[in-house]
């Protein structure tokens, strides 16, 4: 598959799911049990959440497109600094939920870590940008995007799991790892095919 189509695939997924973070957030009768009981228990941690995630996913695949980058590059780096503060709010309140979160201590974790790594991997990208570091700003980018994006593999995997009849309750623990592991590590792989690529060349 071609860049341009993976892009397109990815924005039509990134939106699908930003539109159904912003309905939740907006439309109270939408929400099903599950939701509705988080807005029970932690109202503002899921609003903010939603809103952070919900910005941070629109935002980051806009900036990931390379045209739209090398022709309007002032509107990148102020895309880029909001794209920033959606993660830290998102993330900051992502990791309240995880306290929370249903499926126990496996889930806390997975969803703590998770929403360490994304404040985190979004905060190095920021820093390296300012430091003038292109290529490890890009490369820290695309972790921080790779994590946004496990709002959208975790409802893949949920519409499989639900396909395949298994148990929610079994699969949430496990969820809240694979939603957002496999994610890096592919991140992981073409930054090193990359980097193997140059060193050779
Ligand atoms: C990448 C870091 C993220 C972390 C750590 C995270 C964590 C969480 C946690 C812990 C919950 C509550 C689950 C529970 O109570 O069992 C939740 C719910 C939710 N999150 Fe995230 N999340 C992240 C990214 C996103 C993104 C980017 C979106 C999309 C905009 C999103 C949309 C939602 C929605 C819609 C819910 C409500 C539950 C549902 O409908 O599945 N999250 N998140």
């Amino acid at each position: 598959m071609g860049l341009r189509l993976s892009w397109i695939l990815m924005a039509i997924l990134a939106l699908g799911v930003a539109g159904y973070a912003l309905i939740n957030l907006a439309v109270p009768t939408f929400r099903n049990p599950f939701v509705l009981n988080i807005f029970t228990h932690s109202p503002s941690a899921i609003s903010m959440h939603l809103l952070g995630g919900c910005i941070a996913m629109i935002i980051g695949a806009i900036q990931l497109n390379s045209q739209f980058r090398t022709r309007y590059i002032s509107i990148h780096r102020w895309l880029g600094r909001i794209y920033v503060l959606a993660v830290i709010v998102g993330g900051v309140a992502g990791f309240i939920l995880a306290l929370n979160s249903f499926g126990g201590l496996v889930t806390h974790f997975g969803f703590g870590l998770m929403a360490i790594c994304w404040v985190g991997t979004t905060l190095v990208a920021y820093w390296q940008v300012r430091n003038g570091n292109i290529q490890a700003h890009r490369d820290w980018m695309l972790r921080s995007y790779a994590l946004t994006l496990a709002g959208v593999t975790l409802r893949i995997y949920l519409g499989l799991s639900a396909l395949f009849r298994i148990n929610f309750s079994d699969f949430y623990p496990v969820l809240s790892w694979i939603c957002w592991v496999p994610n890096l590590l592919i991140v992981e792989w073409f930054v090193l095919t990359r980097l193997c690529k140059t060193s050779n060349a």
